[in-house]
């Protein structure tokens, strides 16, 4: 059966949204119809290399255009109000991770969400990394056994809090990246968090006055038994051979598995410095994107078309993002903190 070509829209066009502006341009079950940004400066330079409509109001843009489906990609405290926005108009919508920076507003989001009968993706691409598949797979053979404990950080150079983006300060190690980890020890786990404490230092942000943290150590109970520390840093140093750094461990009754996101297959030097790029993240192959950072883009699209369900849906989004305040909550009071599921 022929699928029919999905009109799109994508909402937040800056240094992540264009990943998706870039895989609907290609993706031959989608057709790019426009593109929404707050910056003028974004959406003038974006309507001329990509020769697609562009505008600077998203409720505009969803009363004038023919929209099947919405990515959303504006900055992590601001998903919600182009989330509620394309729900009302009957969109179903990708949102970047995190699916929102409190739990009220990703309830808000969802309970909206279902009022319409619209479907909610969250773009937690890690669940598409080839590597994690693997171990993912292995986890759940019986002869694995049962996990007993993981360990997994994701950090980022200070660059990308300092340099990258201005909202750094409404955001934190533990939404931006920690969220990331969280979903993916769900997924793992095949359960979800209990119970949480972490402990998290103000130091070098601060100083540059961004009132965030600058890492954090998250231990997570989960429903099966299994403990996993979490860290999560911005402040990597600016030599660092990669922007971010990430490296998990899983302990099982009769096995383990390592992911280093240092290894993924290249190394390159020059004379400043070592590189060593993620070769399956995102590439640009003859101005073709691919790789498991473009292929939930498609994925969200493929999902949709083929009614199926989602790899990471707005319940995924919710319970990251329930785990990410238990762990803020544990940082304030210095105290263990339940997952509050109501
Ligand atoms: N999946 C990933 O691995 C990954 C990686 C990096 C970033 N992200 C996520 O992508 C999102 C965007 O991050 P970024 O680094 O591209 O940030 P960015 O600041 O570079 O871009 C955000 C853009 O959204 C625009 N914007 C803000 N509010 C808007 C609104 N109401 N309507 C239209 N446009 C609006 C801004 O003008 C800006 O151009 C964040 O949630 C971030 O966590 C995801």
């Amino acid at each position: 059966m022929k699928m029919k070509v999905m009109n799109v829209a994508v909402v937040g066009a800056g240094i992540y949204g264009i990943n998706h502006v870039n895989a609907y341009t290609w993706n031959p079950n989608t057709n790019l119809v426009a593109v929404c940004d707050l910056n003028k400066e974004i959406t003038d330079k974006i309507a001329k290399q990509y020769e697609v409509k562009t505008y600077n109001d998203v409720n505009e843009m969803l009363d004038k255009e023919d929209i099947d489906a919405v990515s959303i990609a504006t900055p992590d405290a601001f998903h919600m109000e182009p989330a509620l926005a394309a729900i009302r108009h009957g969109k179903p919508i990708l949102v970047e991770k995190p699916l929102a920076t409190t739990s009220e507003d990703a309830k808000k989001i969802l309970a909206e969400a279902e009022k319409y009968k619209v479907r909610v993706a969250v773009d937690y691409h890690k669940r598409w990394d080839p590597a994690a598949i693997n171990v993912r797979n292995e986890l759940q053979k019986a002869e694995t056994g049962a996990p007993v404990r993981g360990y997994m950080n994701m950090d980022d150079i200070i660059d990308v809090p300092t340099e990258w983006f201005g909202w750094a300060d409404k955001s934190s190690p533990v939404h931006f990246l920690g969220t990331h980890c969280y979903d993916q020890i769900r997924w793992y786990m095949g359960c979800e968090v209990e119970e949480v404490s972490a402990v998290g230092t103000k130091k070098v942000l601060k100083s540059k006055g961004i009132d965030t943290y600058d890492s954090i150590q998250a231990t997570l109970k989960m429903e099966n038994g299994c403990y996993w520390t979490v860290e999560n840093s911005w402040i990597l140093p600016k030599g660092f051979a990669k922007n971010n750094d990430g490296r998990t461990q899983i302990l099982c009754e009769n096995a383990m598995f390592r992911i280093d996101s240092q290894n993924r297959g290249v190394e390159m030097f020059n004379h400043e410095k070592q590189r060593t790029p993620n070769s399956y993240f995102i590439l640009n192959n003859c101005g073709r994107p691919s790789g498991f950072g473009i292929e939930p883009i498609n994925d969200f699209i493929y999902c949709l078309q083929k009614e199926i369900p989602f790899i990471a849906d707005g319940n995924d989004g919710l319970q990251a993002e329930l785990v990410a305040e238990a762990v803020h909550e544990s940082l304030e009071t210095g105290q263990k903190v339940r997952i509050k599921r109501d």
